[in-house]
């Protein structure tokens, strides 16, 4: 395959679990090449060694969402050893603690709305100008059903949630014109690193109000796959829910 013909995929939060599950999945595709980030280095070099052995080219570069010059040199990254960013998947997020709006302290919002938010905004700031360069692209944003739904005791986490949907969709009608698609996931519950502070109680109990049970990232690669894929062509501004039925009452 020639290399005007290969697919560059950049995904931060790349050391957890979605993010594992999602470079897998873009590292196997034959015609594909990734630039993988994360904040944390040690994680990031986990899911590196979880890579299967048939995979493309793997960049890495460890960076914090919530500092646009980190995020510019992941794509500068990404524009050096490749040349272009087809996909930027934004994925790295943070819970909030758990509490009522009053007991949470101002550090708990800021780093909520500093990683979840401006992480997003960081990407799409760093993506943009490559991208319309190109005049193509394909942003995906990791929203959450909690972005549609309010949870009790995590404010900042729905709030921030809630701002990523708006996020892509204000992206997809600026951006249209220039060939680049922006839309987001918002997955349901599913195990992974996140609920490291949940006891298992909090979890059963998040379980039993999804029909399906609760999911595995491997349940959102799907829905990843389809938005950096040109089956989604004509999709913009969406929030794509992959949530196991969660949000159906
Ligand atoms: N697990 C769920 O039930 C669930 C549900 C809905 C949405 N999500 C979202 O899915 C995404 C992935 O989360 P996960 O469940 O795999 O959790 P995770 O904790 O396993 O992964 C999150 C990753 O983001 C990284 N990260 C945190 N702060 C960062 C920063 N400032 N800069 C760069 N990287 C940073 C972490 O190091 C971690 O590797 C998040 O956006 C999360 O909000 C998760």
């Amino acid at each position: 395959m020639s290399d005007e013909a290969r697919r560059v995929v950049v995904i931060t939060g790349a050391g957890g679990t979605l993010g594992a599950a999602l470079s897998c999945h873009f590292a196997a595709e034959r015609d594909t090449d990734v630039v993988l980030s994360d904040v944390s280095a040690t994680s990031l070099e986990a899911t590196v060694d979880g890579l299967p052995e048939e995979r493309g080219a793997v960049e890495t570069l460890r960076a914090d969402v919530s500092e646009i010059a980190e995020v510019e040199a992941v794509v500068a990254l990404a524009v050096e050893r490749f040349g272009r960013v087809d996909v930027l998947i934004s994925n790295a997020g943070v819970l909030s603690p758990n509490g009522r709006i009053h007991n949470l302290a101002t550090e708990d919002w800021e780093r909520a709305f500093r990683v979840n938010v401006l992480g997003a905004v960081n990407g799409i700031r760093a993506a943009i100008p490559v991208m319309r360069a190109q005049q193509s692209g394909s942003i995906v944003l990791t929203a959450s059903v909690s972005g549609l739904t309010a949870w009790s005791h995590a404010a900042p986490y729905c709030a921030t949630k809630a701002a990523v949907i708006q996020l892509a969709k204000v992206a997809a009608i600026e951006y249209a014109r220039d060939g680049i698609r922006v839309n987001c996931v918002c997955p349901g519950t599913f195990r992974s690193g996140i609920h490291a502070d949940l006891p298992p109680a909090a979890i059963d109990a998040i379980a039993a109000k999804h029909p399906l049970g609760l999911g595995t990232a491997d349940d959102l690669v799907g829905a990843y796959a389809y938005l950096a894929s040109d089956a989604s062509r004509w999709t913009t501004g969406s929030a794509i829910v992959v949530d196991g039925g969660y949000a159906a009452p």
